[in-house]
Order: C-alpha cells, then structure tokens, then sequence
C-alpha cells in the first residue's frame, strides 16, 4: 500500500525526477538512514530500520523504482550511487549490530556475575551420632578382619534369648527382675547373643559374624545404667579355633579401637561359653571391663545342629555404651539419649 503511494507520488512529480533531484533524495535517504542507524539501541530497532530501508518494500527500492524514467546516460550513474548508498547502509547496520550484541553480553555477564564477598549462608550440617560412629568403629574392625554383619529381632522367644543358649530354666537371668516379658509370652532380647543361634540355624561353618543391635533389661536408669542399650556381638566357628583365636582376636580389636592400652582376660562365667572370660583394658589408670567372650559351648552348638566333634567357636558381646563413653571421656549414660544438640556438636 505504502508502495504504492509513494510510487503513484513519484509519477506525480515525475517531472522532477531528474537525475540531480534523484541523487539528491539518495543523498537524504542516507543521511537519514544513517542516524537512524546509530540512534538505534536495540537489535529489534535495528531490524525494523533494515526492512524500512533495505528491504524489498523499503525506501530504496521505491526510489529506485523511479530509475526507470532517466535516460539511458543517467541510469548507471545513479545506479552506481545507489549502490553505494546501499553498501554504507548495509556496513552501518552490521557495524551496528556487532556493538549492540557486545553490550547485550556485556549487560548479561554483569548481571550474572557472582560476588565472591558476599557472606555466605549458614547451612546446619548433620553428624554421626557418638553411638552409631562407636558401632561404625567397631563393625570396621572386625569387617576388616573377614567378618560379615548380622542382624536380628529385637523382639525374641525363651528358646533364642535363653533355652538355645544353654541357660538352665531356673537361670536368674530370666528372672522377671532382669527380663522385659511381653503379655504374648515373648519377650525383649537381653543381649545380642540370639543372634548366634539364628545365624547358625540358617548358615553352616565356617562362620564370622559380627552382630550390632539394640537389647533391653529392666534395670533402673541411673548415670551408668539404661534400660535400652546396645551391644556387638562376635561370633567365629570353624573347624580348629582355640582359646588363643580368642585371644588374639580381641587383642587385635582393643588396640585397634583404644590404641596401644594394656588388657587382661580374666576367668567368668557364661552359660553360653566354657572356658568364659572378661576383658578388661586399663583407661586412664584403672581396669574397665569392656566385654564378655568364651569358647561357643558344646551345648549351643549341638541345640543348632553342628557337631561340637568337628567344630569349635569362640564368641564375645560388648556393650556399646561402654566403649562410647570411654574413647570420649562421658560421664552419664544419659546424655547418649536425650538428644542434647550442645553435647552431640561436640562430636
Ligand atoms: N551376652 C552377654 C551379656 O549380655 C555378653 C557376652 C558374654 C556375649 C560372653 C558373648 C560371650 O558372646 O561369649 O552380658
């Protein structure tokens, strides 16, 4: 439409249409063009003045269109001038857009830059609670040492807890004092020990367990006392083990976890084990028992099936609490439950 009106307007004044007078309008169109060119500020501008100017409907083309009425000398001379005024547009308007495009990064890379100095924020980081670090330690002694990890129920019958191992049925253990019977008949495990006759029930020799777990007695709490605690318990069976497998196992472990601390075995008693120690490690200048262990007895390894001819055992059972509060100095069993953020940062 636009075209046409500015075609129709040039046949109008087509006696103006001399050469001078066409050379004259290229001229304007490029002055103009060309402060058009650099007053644009964005690439959307730009791009509008390509079109108006250059493009096949834009002003250049019209004017050029008029061409047709010079004479033939005339045509090639406004021709050239045409073409130049074309050129100049066309290197303004890259030029142009080259130092447009470089400001939009410029802008985009201020925008996007990260001050470094800016305070940072404070993300609250969680930690290993000193029980689970004290069991991730001891699992990792005895994992390095062949032993795989066992589990199993907290919730148990009279023939793992006590019958399977060799407590007699008058055994003061499983006294109503010391054991947390359930209205079923079940009760809570006392130790971790169940988890031998489980294991072996399900597995044949050789066998290397370590057992952590949480055990139940009904004890009054106190400052060394709970009534929930946790305990690992160890148990290797094979062909040939002796008191001296025993020996050098715990040995092994205690220096790995306490370092370099004098110990003793001194003689006890367990149903479960015959001959049955004590393990006592001296800490700060006095003897601290830390676990119990002993040679499997015959009785428990015949109740799952597996010939005390063939094979001999040893087991031992820690309790974790202990340990936990030796290796860092703690003074009431309490403070590993109560889940006091001022004691647990300190780990
Ligand atoms: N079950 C015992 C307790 O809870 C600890 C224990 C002693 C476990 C001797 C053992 C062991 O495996 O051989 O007091």
């Amino acid at each position: 439409m636009l075209t046409v009106i500015l075609a129709l307007l040039l046949k109008m004044t087509s006696i103006t249409n001399q050469p001078s007078n066409l050379e004259a309008q290229l001229e304007a169109l490029q002055q103009e063009a060309r402060g058009a060119i650099a007053a644009a500020d964005t690439l959307e501008r730009l791009e509008e003045l390509r079109v108006g100017y250059l493009g096949k409907k834009g002003q250049l083309s019209a004017l050029l269109r008029s061409m047709g009425q010079l004479s033939a000398e005339e045509r090639p001379k406004i021709g050239a001038i045409a073409n130049t005024v074309k050129e100049a547009l066309q290197s303004d308007l890259e030029r142009q857009r080259t130092t447009l495009q470089a400001a939009q990064i410029q802008a985009q890379l201020e925008a996007e830059t990260l001050d470094v100095t800016m305070p940072g924020v404070y993300r609250p980081l969680g930690r290993v609670h000193p029980l689970n670090s004290t069991i991730d330690r001891v699992l990792n002694i005895f994992v390095g040492l062949g032993y795989s990890v066992a589990e199993g129920p907290e919730m148990e019958t009279d023939y793992y807890n006590f019958e399977a191992l060799n407590f007699l049925p008058d055994h003061p253990a499983r006294d109503m004092q010391d054991t947390l019977y359930l209205s079923d008949g079940n009760l809570l495990r006392t130790h971790t020990s169940t988890v031998q006759i489980r294991y072996m029930e399900d597995n044949d020799p050789p066998i290397r367990i370590a057992v952590p777990g949480r055990v139940y007695r009904r004890d009054t709490v106190d400052a060394t006392h709970s009534a929930v605690f946790h305990q690992v318990e160890i148990l290797a069976v094979d062909e040939g083990l002796t008191f001296t497998d025993l020996k050098g196992t715990i040995k092994v472990f205690l220096q790995e976890i306490f370092g370099d601390v004098p110990i003793r075995f001194r003689a006890s008693y367990f149903p479960f084990t015959e001959p049955s120690a004590e393990v006592d490690v001296q800490w700060k200048g006095r003897w601290l028992e830390v676990m119990g262990c002993g040679m499997v007895d015959p009785n428990v390894l015949k109740a799952v099936g597996y010939d005390p001819e063939i094979y001999t055992g040893f087991a031992a059972g820690m309790g974790v609490e202990r340990i936990a509060m030796v290796l860092h100095q703690i003074d009431d069993i309490r403070r590993l439950y109560t889940s006091d953020l001022r004691f647990l940062q300190q780990f």
